[in-house]
């Protein structure tokens, strides 16, 4: 199935961290609406097997294996999607670490989670705001981390939080001038660390949430590609849980 005749058909999107469940489901949902994909994360050889599985569904996309804590890699990535057509950026890369209390995280580990998801997002966007058209969008991957404490994850709490202010400044910024910034923030889901757990461990992380179970790395593309859609045309600066009801509860 292709996408011509969906939402997104004549849009070019660059997915920043297209690997993992979540990045694949996302760079799926947009190329099935009829984007044209440009990918990038740094692992070549799974960026290439997305590629390929991508072509083969009538989905036109190209990788550029890229490290987000390289700037001048950014640049040239970013560079490269504005020359095919960029108008949709989704920010989806992004690193946890174990928990423990901030005093017993190694500064090393905080660091790297902070470098990749705080400081890579935020030259991720250094770069594709400039080069958005008007009627452009970018969509980050925060989390309900970025929107309340979570024990022993203050790293990535704190990065997540940041993801979040970027998303508002940058909202704010760039009304004007015609481009959306907004962010999708999963709670758990079936993708990275989340994904990794034993099923016993992922159905009682599932149990907290009121619906009962974990989300699908297809039920948050889904909000992804809402985000980066004209449906959303006057929505901007927001932050949109995907989390199935846990940040209803409130304290
Ligand atoms: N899974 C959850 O429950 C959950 C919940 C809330 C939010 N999130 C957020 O969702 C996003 C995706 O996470 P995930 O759970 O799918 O984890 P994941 O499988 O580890 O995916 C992380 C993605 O980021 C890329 N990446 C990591 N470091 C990078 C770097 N230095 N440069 C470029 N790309 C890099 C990875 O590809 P390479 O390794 O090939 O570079 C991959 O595409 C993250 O921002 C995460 O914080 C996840």
């Amino acid at each position: 199935m292709t996408g011509a005749g969906g939402v997104l058909t004549g849009r070019t999107a660059l997915v920043v961290g297209a690997n993992g469940l979540l990045g694949r489901a996302i760079a799926t949902a947009l190329g099935h609406a009829g984007a044209r994909l440009v990918l990038a994360a740094r692992t070549a050889a799974d960026l290439r097997s997305l590629e390929e599985e991508l072509r083969s569904a009538g989905i036109e996309a190209e990788s550029m294996p890229t490290d987000i804590t390289e700037d001048i890699g950014v640049r040239t990535l970013v560079e490269r999607a504005a020359t095919a057509g960029m108008d949709i950026a989704v920010n989806n890369a992004g690193a946890a670490h174990r928990p423990a209390p901030l005093g017993d995280l190694a500064l090393e580990e905080a660091d790297r989670v902070l470098g990749v998801t705080l400081r890579g997002t935020l030259v991720a966007m250094h770069y594709e705001l400039p080069a958005l058209p008007s009627g452009g969008t970018v969509v980050n991957i925060a989390s309900t981390a970025g929107i309340a404490g979570a024990p022993g994850m203050s790293a990535y709490v704190a990065a997540k939080h940041a993801v979040v202010g970027l998303t508002r400044t940058a909202a704010l910024d760039y009304a004007e001038r015609g481009i959306r910034v907004n962010a999708v923030a999963p709670g758990s889901v079936e993708s990275g660390g989340t994904a990794a757990q034993p099923e016993e461990v992922r159905r009682r992380i599932g149990s907290f949430s009121p619906m009962g179970r974990i989300g699908t790395a297809e039920e948050v593309a889904a909000a992804v590609l809402w985000l980066a859609s004209p449906a959303s045309s006057y929505t901007t600066g927001a932050v949109l849980t995907v989390d199935g009801g846990r940040g209803a509860r409130g304290a």
